[in-house]
């Protein structure tokens, strides 16, 4: 057993629904085993500077478990190890302050939640010596070695939901109805939203599309008697032998961001079929609000989990989700992979047998 007594807990990234259920979990969860829990605000910013920090009681919590959001607030800009400057490309390497401020403020552990890149903040950190659990976090499903990661029953059922919606106003006009959804350069929301709301296309990184094969499977659709049609497009699908769509290029300390591909294909198909089609993009509609009774209880369990790791001093490691158990893993071996729909996926089978295109 290790001596733990004091803890901090971070929010990294973008946010998705859930993360103020984890933080609930562990605020309760150490509090009750005498362990007292350090809010830090917006990330690691929140070690960067003591007076952006708070100690969070029960009583603080009470009340988030379903509220979108973060009560600590997060980034996904504040990189200690290249902290942007704010000129052009230029960083600086914070990290030995956030070690020092960690060791100044007598902490003995951080839960850090976040994604793939908060969590390989996390790791850096371990191997500097702070004692670090990792929470996955993402709306995009994407986290190696985790089946699922709270947030992504919420964005689905969102996003299902709006394709419902599609339907009534597509079939009313006999339109096509293009619906780009987020997930970077993974395709599970679109998989999963597009098989949940009755797509008809679903065009994700995973399988570049020939766009005339999906206007080829459009038309038939409608000789069939089909008179409209939804397309569900992943903001990171490209087209065969092309490059994903972006609205901005990575620069310092910005990942790059990806968007517009659900005009670029509106605007195709429409030139193709000849049928009146329409776009829109889902976007952050898909981050905010409560989230599902699934993401509530998996967040929980997450934070729960976590506590119940740094009291055993099980450190540098991420909890994951390991139906029916949650299980620590190790931190090296999540980082620096995405875990993609595996083109043997069974919904994907499942999907294309039902005849739903892929645009390959
Ligand atoms: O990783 C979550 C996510 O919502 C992606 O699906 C999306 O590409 C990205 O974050 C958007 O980030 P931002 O909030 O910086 O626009």
């Amino acid at each position: 057993m290790s001596s733990v007594s004091r803890i901090g807990v971070l929010t990294g990234g973008g946010d998705a629904p859930g993360l103020n259920a984890v933080i609930r979990a562990v605020v309760k969860t150490a509090f009750n085993s005498g362990i007292e829990v350090v809010g830090l605000e917006d990330s690691f910013d929140g070690l960067l500077d003591e007076s952006r920090t708070r100690i969070l009681t029960p009583r603080d919590v009470t009340g988030i478990l379903r509220l979108g959001g973060t009560i600590l607030g997060t980034t996904n800009k504040g990189n200690p190890f290249e902290y942007p400057t704010g000129d052009a490309d230029g960083h600086v390497d914070y990290s030995q302050r956030v070690v020092d401020t960690f060791t100044r403020m007598k902490l003995d552990a951080l839960v850090v939640i976040g994604g793939d890149g908060t969590l390989q903040i996390a790791h850096q950190f371990y191997l500097m010596g702070i004692p670090v659990v990792g929470v996955p976090k993402t709306i995009d499903n994407d986290i190696w070695g985790t089946t699922s990661c709270f947030g992504f029953d919420t964005a689905v059922s969102f996003a299902a939901d709006a394709i419902d919606r599609l339907h009534t106003t597509a079939e009313a006009h006999r339109r096509i109805m293009v619906v780009e959804l987020m997930g970077r350069y993974a395709g599970w929301i679109s998989l999963h939203a597009g098989v949940a709301g009755g797509a008809d296309v679903i065009l994700i990184p995973e399988i570049p599309y020939d766009v005339d094969k999906v206007a080829a499977h459009l038309k038939e659709r409608e000789s069939f008697g089909a008179k409209f049609s939804i397309v569900v497009v992943a903001e990171g699908a490209r087209p065969l032998g092309g490059n994903v769509t972006l609205v901005s290029q990575a620069h310092a300390g910005h990942v790059e961001r990806l968007g517009g591909i659900g005009a670029v294909v509106a605007s195709q198909l429409g030139e193709k079929t000849k049928k009146e089609t329409r776009y829109v993009v889902l976007g952050h509609l898909q981050r905010g609000g409560a989230p599902t009774a699934f993401d509530r209880v998996l967040a929980t369990r997450f934070g729960g989990k976590a506590v119940e790791l740094l009291m055993r001093g099980v450190f540098g490691r991420m909890v994951a989700n390991n139906p029916p158990d949650i299980v620590p893993i190790p931190l090296a071996d999540v980082v620096g992979k995405t875990k993609t729909v595996p083109l043997d996926y069974d919904l994907l089978k499942t999907a294309r047998a039902l005849g739903i295109s892929f645009g390959d």
